[in-house]
């Protein structure tokens, strides 16, 4: 987000993923005009940037950005030359209002004109994780970026789906322009059409201004259509169209208006089995499948594990205003779990984790407080006699699967269901048997 918003504002950025990382672009390059850093980072602490770039070049400039919590310290960092510091949450023009006063302050006292800020904790695209996988997902992206043509990601839920949506569209030149989110499987196929493509005023019932469509407010830009798998036949159609004449005929519209998008979709599903099963169609399957991204589970990625449980410890501390660290003992029992519900489980996890801790660090009994196990034990291996109630457990183990399924995607059903290979309505049935839920 902070690079995006520099470099819109006509800077060139240059972005370290953390403590480490900015020391060493630092040491590396011409000395930054700016520099803007969080405070509190997984690898150390933002003082030790303000340390490293006020040695190279006394005249760099330092922004720091503090959580409520750790103000006291940004005051220390001011004391150690700081230009200035702002508290999360910030206005994005405040900050560039506090970057142009440190740039004229730099200019007084050095000479480069261009500005370079080193932004806190983000790698590429957000991406965080030191796989092969993960290494060889971010130079694609960065190259998918480049290009022009259609992009489709793939993989299971909680993989990341969204967030490498979201780099092609921050790391190409688009990125100043509009991100627009289509979720394609939460509206009735009439409602959605219009969401789409808009509609004139009076065009039907209901309607009674005129709607751009949400393919038209992302021009210039990026349509994201997530879980394209669950747009209805008819809508493919439409969609199709769209993309082979690069316009849109809003509904009751006279005439088609030209549209300049580009696209990336994103699914769970087996796109190709839809196909084969006549759910998808196979033109709109190409034109979206031109460039293939294909997410792998955490599972097959164990090395981003850590990383990635220490970066969202980061980020949730940050939220919550705390200053936390692991355990070696509930790290490395994290680092072992199997994860079903990917990198969104395991940021349940944490999240859940830090609110709960009594502090400073974050133990195990902090990780498995009031979780499911036991009772998914208990389901699993039952005591056996002449009273046994085979149906009765039968039902627990169901019922403790589904529960399972809902704490790794943090209570979303949707995703419950995905995970264990349901339809939504299906994974609903069979939870309705066991809790008299209203919705
Ligand atoms: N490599 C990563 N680095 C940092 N954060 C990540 C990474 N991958 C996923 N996340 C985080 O995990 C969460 C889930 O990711 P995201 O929403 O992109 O998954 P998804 O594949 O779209 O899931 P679903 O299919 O359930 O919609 C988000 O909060 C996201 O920021
Ligand atoms: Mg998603």
């Amino acid at each position: 987000m902070l690079r995006v918003l520099v470099k819109r504002s006509g800077f060139v950025p240059t972005v370290a993923s953390g403590v480490t990382e900015a020391r060493q672009r630092i040491d590396a390059e011409d000395p930054f005009d700016v520099v803007i850093t969080d405070l509190m980072m997984p690898d150390g602490s933002g003082i030790d940037v303000l340390e490293a770039a006020r040695e190279r070049d006394e005249s760099t400039q330092v922004i720091l950005i503090t959580a409520h919590a750790t103000t006291e310290r940004a005051v220390e960092a001011m004391r150690k030359g700081a230009y200035d510091y702002l508290e999360k949450p910030f206005d994005n023009r405040a900050l560039m209002a506090t970057v142009d006063k440190a740039l004229e302050k730099r200019t007084v006292l050095g000479e480069n004109r261009h500005l370079r800020a080193a932004v806190e904790g983000r790698e590429d695209g957000g991406l965080i994780g030191v796989s092969r996988a993960t290494r060889d997902l971010r130079e694609l992206l960065r190259r998918a970026a480049r290009a022009p043509s259609s992009v489709l990601i793939t993989g299971e839920s909680g993989t990341g789906k969204e967030l490498a949506a979201r780099a092609v569209h921050d790391l190409g030149d688009r990125c100043a322009a509009p991100f627009v989110v289509v979720n394609c499987g939460a509206l009735p196929e009439n409602l959605m059409e219009s969401e789409l493509f808009g509609h004139t005023k009076g065009s039907f019932t209901g309607a009674a201004s005129a709607k751009e469509g949400l393919v038209r407010a992302a021009s210039g830009g990026t349509l994201f259509l997530d879980e394209i798998g669950e747009l209805p036949l008819a809508l493919q159609v439409k969609l199709l169209r769209v993309l082979q004449e690069r316009k849109v005929r809003p509904i009751g519209g006279a005439e088609e208006l030209p549209v300049d998008i580009r696209v990336v979709a994103a699914t769970n599903r087996d796109l190709e089995a839809e196909v084969r099963a006549g759910r998808f169609r196979e033109d709109l399957f190409y034109r979206l499948n031109v460039i293939r991204v294909q997410l792998a589970p955490l599972r097959d990625r164990p090395d981003d594990i850590r990383p990635l449980a220490q970066h969202l410890l980061g980020k949730h501390c940050a939220l919550q205003g705390r200053r936390m660290v692991f355990d070696d003992e509930a790290l490395a029992w994290l680092c072992r779990q199997p994860l079903p519900g990917n990198v969104r489980e395991l940021e349940n996890r944490v999240e859940r984790a830090v609110a709960l801790s009594a502090g400073p660090n974050i133990t195990l009994d902090d990780l498995t407080l009031g979780s499911a196990t036991s009772s998914t034990d208990d389901a699993m291996a039952p005591e056996i006699g002449p009273n046994f109630d085979l149906d009765a457990h039968l039902g627990a183990v169901e019922y403790a699967v589904l529960r399972r399924a809902l704490a790794s995607t943090g209570g979303v059903r949707k995703h419950a269901a995905d995970l264990l290979g349901m339809t939504f309505r299906q994974f609903r049935y069979r939870l309705a048997k066991y809790e008299d839920d209203p919705d």
